[in-house]
């Protein structure tokens, strides 16, 4: 998808690539440029380097290159779109409307849904308070105990006992066609054939994402039947692995850490409660995804699961999932047995105090672990001991955090009475498990982004005429690059049918035109307008950082010399052609040649 000239100016200069970088690297300056290691593949002495002048970064050791939206693509494994979209995301931004999308039909259906999700979310909510909902507003009153307010609050409605009532009024009066309806999952075939809606007697909760859309709906039978819980398959606007429920509430919250709670009814059970920094999963275990979605609004969780042993083998492998992302996790156990909203509902009115001291009170994910290990097994035993030693050095081995982890050796190994060198053994042969498995993988990562910078290195449109030639097509493009306001001056002496290598041709083309019209010629800009491969943006990525080194001085002189050795190789006939040519022509070749290597004697 091209992306619109002014989006990317903004997205660039919020997310300014030594800032990101960062995030990522520790860099030191060096001139005008910044080192650090290479988080794409193992280091000891730094050959990452960073070049804010042109909003690029280069690796000299594995050629991993590229813009800042490069960057974010490979650190946190997404594709092209998806990290554009986080880096707006954490720079406040709005993405575009993907208006000038060839494939425009994607995004009109995409927009047909949340229309008729809206709509169904209206019509749901308002029978509610007619007669046919009567059931549903008992059920959520008196059984759930919420109030009006909360019910107004989360949009809460019911979908009437009917066969295909929401159905007949979309299409009848809202004027949707059964397509989208069927494509937003609120319209279901029978097996008769008849159209049918998907939900038909259930109270139900609209799931909303943070820009206000709603992108999907849960739906709660009023008996002991099942399923439960209907909820909306994945649409093209709603995947369940993606979102979290209440996120749109949770982000305006004033609290550090958002809860993290199994079901609908838990956060809206602590809304009302007073707490408004809630979310639950959509009826999977919490997903990587969700973790990366979650860190973009707090860095700290408090997991609040079922206390019984699904809930906590959950929580588990939440712990693990959110410190792959450096988010800090404390776990909440409700006593006996409850879920949240049970236990809430219990305290009545000190239903709040009762849970913000459950909160206040939350272990860390490693005092939770030990405390779960150590009540699993006899420690009184020397085997129940073994145990406990063996599953904490893996648990320790498995955090992100070295001090944590050097920390709780030490506690851990005193509070079972074993000398900490034992433990500390344990834990680094883990280590060295864990360490070894990453680099695995890691080293294919690397392999993956080598290959298709080698591929594209082979490409015709990488070779030049001559080394020497090339080299100076792709030195006065990225001198350009780096010095727009000679674009004008270059323009006036050499013609872009000079170069022989395609690629640096294509970039001076692009660079000239752009600075004509007064844009940026950043890498962001040129591989966004260029569509550029990934293989392609390193290339670009690394004649900025071959410019760098070699260069000390961007002066116009330079940028004549380049020009100079552009023309005079162009001028050259290859073996090839001048075995195609009249001996006539070839001596009025050499004769050209001589009087041009005199002028340019002269000149210099
Ligand atoms: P729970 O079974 O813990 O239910 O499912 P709950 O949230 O306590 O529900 P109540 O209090 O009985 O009403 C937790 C979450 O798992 C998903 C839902 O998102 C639910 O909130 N779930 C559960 C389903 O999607 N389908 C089901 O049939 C059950
Ligand atoms: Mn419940």
């Amino acid at each position: 998808m091209a992306l619109p000239e002014e989006f990317l100016r903004e997205l660039r200069s919020r997310n300014d690539i030594e800032n990101v970088i960062s995030g990522y690297v520790h860099l030191r300056r060096r001139g005008r440029t910044l080192v650090g290691l290479c988080p794409f593949h193992g280091e000891k002495t730094p050959s990452f380097t960073v070049y804010p002048d042109t909003d690029s970064f280069y690796c000299f050791g594995c050629q991993a290159g590229g813009d800042v939206i490069t960057f974010i693509k490979r650190m946190e494994n997404l594709d092209y779109i998806d990290a554009v979209r986080l880096l707006a995301e954490r720079s406040g931004l709005q993405m575009p409307e993907n208006r000038f999308d060839p494939d425009n039909s994607k995004h009109d259906l995409r927009m047909r849904i949340y229309a008729a999700n809206r709509e169904a979310a209206m019509f749901y909510y308002n029978t509610l308070y007619k007669k046919e909902g009567a059931a549903g507003l008992d059920y959520l009153k008196n059984n759930r105990g919420l109030t009006d307010r909360t019910i107004r609050s989360f949009g809460l409605g019911f979908a009437p006992d009917s066969m295909s009532q929401l159905t007949d009024y979309l299409v009848n009066e809202k004027k949707f066609t059964v397509r989208e309806l069927a494509e937003a999952n609120l319209t279901i075939r029978s097996q008769r054939g008849g159209l049918m809606d998907r939900f038909r007697n259930r109270v139900m909760f609209p799931i909303i994402d943070v820009r206000g859309n709603v992108i999907a709906f849960g739906g709660r039978i009023m008996s002991d039947e099942k399923p439960k819980y209907l909820n909306t398959s994945d649409t093209p606007v709603y995947k369940k692995t993606n979102n979290l429920f209440a996120l749109n509430k949770a982000k305006g919250t004033k609290e550090d850490k958002f809860i993290l709670c199994e079901g609908y009814m838990d956060v809206i059970a602590l809304y009302q409660a007073g707490f408004d920094n809630a979310v639950a999963g959509l009826g999977t275990a919490l997903t990587e995804e969700q973790a990366k979605i979650f860190k973009r609004y707090r860095k700290k969780a408090v997991l609040c699961y079922d206390s019984d042993e699904a809930g906590q083998n959950a929580a588990m492998r939440a712990i693990h999932i959110f410190d792959k992302q450096n988010v800090e996790t404390f776990v909440v156990k409700v006593p006996d047995g409850k879920d949240p909203d049970e236990y809430i509902k219990r305290n009545g009115k000190d239903g709040y105090t009762k849970f913000r001291m459950l909160v206040d009170g939350s272990k860390n994910e490693v005092d939770y672990f030990y405390d779960s290990v150590k009540s699993k097994h006899n420690i009184q035993t020397t085997n129940g001991k073994l145990a406990v030693l063996t599953e904490a050095a893996q648990f320790l081995a498995s955090l992100s955090d070295p001090l944590k982890r050097d920390l709780y050796t030490s506690r851990i190994s005193e509070d079972m009475g074993v000398k900490r060198d034992s433990l500390e053994r344990a834990v680094e042969a883990e280590l060295r498990v864990v360490d070894q498995r990453e680099a695995n993988a890691r080293e294919r990562e690397v392999r993956k982004v080598i290959e298709s910078i080698n591929e594209t290195a082979a490409m015709p449109q990488m070779k030049a005429k001559s080394k020497r030639s090339g080299k100076a097509e792709e030195m006065l493009t990225a001198f350009l690059m780096v010095r727009p306001e000679y674009a004008s001056r270059a323009a006036a002496r050499l013609s872009s049918d000079k170069f022989s290598m395609p690629f640096a041709k294509r970039i001076y083309e692009c660079v000239i035109s752009r600075v004509n019209e007064g844009k940026n010629v950043g890498i962001t800009e040129l591989s966004t307008e260029l569509d550029l491969t990934d293989g392609e943006r390193s290339k670009l990525a690394k004649m900025v950082a071959d410019l760098n080194e070699q260069a000390v001085d961007l002066s116009a002189a330079l940028c004549d010399e380049y020009i100079n050795v552009v023309l005079t190789e162009s001028e050259k006939l290859t073996v090839n052609e001048l075995s195609e040519r009249s001996d006539d022509d070839i001596s009025d070749y050499i004769k050209r040649r001589r009087e041009q290597e005199k002028k340019r004697k002269q000149q210099q």
